[in-house]
C-alpha cells in the first residue's frame, strides 16, 4: 500500500546541521495497522510529514 525508500532528513539552523532520519525504509501491507514508536526527538513527525 505504501512504500517508503531510503528517505533522508535534516535540519539546518545556521551553521548547526542536525540529522533527524538517515537511509529510512518501510513497506506498508494493504490494511496493516502501524505504530510508530520513539522517544521525543527521534524523528517520528518529521517522518509522519514526509509521508504526507
Ligand atoms: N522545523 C525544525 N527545525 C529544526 N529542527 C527541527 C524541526 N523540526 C524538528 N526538529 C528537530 O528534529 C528532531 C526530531 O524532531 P521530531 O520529528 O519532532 O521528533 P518526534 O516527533 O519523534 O518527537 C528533534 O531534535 C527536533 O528538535
Ligand atoms: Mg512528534
Amino acid at each position: 500500500m505504501l512504500q517508503i525508500k531510503n528517505i533522508y532528513k535534516e535540519y539546518k539552523t545556521g551553521s548547526l546541521v542536525q540529522k533527524v532520519l538517515e537511509d529510512v525504509s518501510l513497506n506498508l501491507r494493504d490494511n496493516e495497522f502501524v505504530a510508530i514508536l520513539g522517544p521525543s526527538g527521534s524523528g517520528k513527525t518529521t517522518f509522519l510529514n514526509i509521508i504526507g
